[in-house]
């Protein structure tokens, strides 16, 4: 897919506000009116990129799921949860199936929106081939290198970003957390990554990835330091994901999210947070609780606008029906923007004011401008 031109992008994000679908209507409970501008239309005339989510095929029978995911008002940017990891687009060595990650490629282009890819290096959701695989640096090397290749050529154009390596660093003391790629081939599997992405293509962007960067300063020094590595060995990485999964309460200030990010871009890579949810450590939720919810958004998105090299906000899944939290961590949840029935939560409308007070208080409105020059793919 050819890159666009700087002109008829603008003329997408324009054609993104105007002409989207109306907010659902049926289900909201606040004082949205089905015109309004949502998220990502107010992300982009606030200035930033994209506000976008990760979606799941296998949700897609869900007629009032697909009647928010498709709408390019409220999301701009996609990402698979799943279906683009190692254990679905190699299951089998060698054999790649990427007949589900296509399915939420074909959608986003369909809608207009962009897709950030998530990931080629992980820990986890890993084939039995490669968990339990008798490997030596030089194998496992070697079949690392052939899956990015494939699977980043196989998507080449349709990825704003790449999540290239996830999650390398504990939540300890910030060391490398133990896989089968450190314990074959030691540190030296992140940059092997990076060459074997930017080979497979120039243009996608290549983030670093991980969670608790807001919250762990030694996870956070330790990316920190990756970064510097990669940058003096002429490796090219271009952003660092602050995943997000935060908890009710225990979110940090709009200020202190905003320090943590500048660590980050002061080394000259971009930032975003592209996987988020706050979630309750307990529930049901009180009113109170949802309005803690709700300013703790508030603090990370007006945190992303603070920060000139933010590029946008990715929520991980965006109602409460489909977000992994309740299923890994028993009897708590509810983390997301949506309620499980697709209603709009206080979290919705104060993501919504932050970005509205963004735009009135720096007359930013008429001005989309990260988009633009920053090129990013758009159909
Ligand atoms: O697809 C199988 C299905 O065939 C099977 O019947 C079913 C039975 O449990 O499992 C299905 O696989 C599940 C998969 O999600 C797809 O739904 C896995 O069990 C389940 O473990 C997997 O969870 C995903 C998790 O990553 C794996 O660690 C979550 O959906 C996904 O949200 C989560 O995402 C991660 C990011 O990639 C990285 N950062 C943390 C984040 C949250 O854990």
């Amino acid at each position: 897919m050819a890159r666009l031109t700087r002109a008829l992008l603008m003329a997408l994000a324009t054609a993104g506000s105007a002409t989207a679908a109306p907010a659902e209507s049926t289900t909201t409970t606040t004082t949205q009116n089905a015109t309004a501008d949502g998220l990502h239309s107010l992300m982009v005339k606030a200035g930033k990129m994209y506000f976008g989510t990760a979606i799941d095929v296998n949700n897609f029978a869900d007629a009032k799921y697909m009647a928010i995911a498709d709408n390019k008002n409220e999301f701009g940017m996609m990402t698979a949860e799943n279906s683009m990891k190692w254990s679905s687009s190699e299951p089998n060595q060698g054999k790649f199936a990427f007949a589900s990650a296509d399915k939420v490629v074909e959608r986003a282009k369909k809608n207009g929106q962009g897709m950030r890819c998530h990931n080629l290096i992980w820990y986890n959701q890993l084939p039995s081939y490669v968990t339990s695989g008798s490997w030596t640096n030089e194998t496992l090397t070697a079949a690392m290198q052939t899956h990015i290749t494939n699977v980043v050529e196989h998507f080449k154009g349709a990825c704003y970003a790449w999540d290239v390596v996830n999650e390398a660093f504990g939540d300890g003391d910030g060391s490398y957390r133990q896989s089968v790629f450190l314990k074959n081939i030691g540190e030296a599997f992140i940059p092997l990554a990076f060459q074997a992405a930017a080979a497979a293509d120039p243009d996608t962007k290549l983030y670093f990835n991980d969670f608790n960067l807001e919250i762990s300063p030694d996870k956070a020094a330790a990316t920190l330091a990756l970064v510097k590595d990669l940058q003096a060995r002429k490796i090219r990485i271009d952003g660092v994901g602050f995943q997000g999964h935060l908890v009710v309460g225990g979110t940090p200030t709009r200020d202190a999210l905003a320090t943590s990010l500048r660590q980050f871009t002061a080394l000259g890579v971009e930032v975003a947070y592209t996987e988020v949810d706050i979630r309750f450590e307990s529930l049901p939720a009180s009113s109170s609780g949802l309005e803690q919810q709700a300013q703790d958004y508030a603090a990370l998105v007006g945190s992303c606008l603070d920060v000139k090299e933010c590029v946008g906000v990715t929520v991980w899944q965006f109602s409460d029906k489909y977000n992994w939290v309740s299923s890994v961590f028993k009897g708590k949840g509810d983390a997301c923007l949506w309620s499980a029935d697709y209603a709009k939560k206080p979290a919705y409308d104060a993501v919504i004011k932050v970005l509205q007070d963004a735009i009135s208080s720096s007359g930013t409105s008429k001005i989309p401008g990260f988009m633009m020059d920053e090129g990013v793919f758009f159909w």
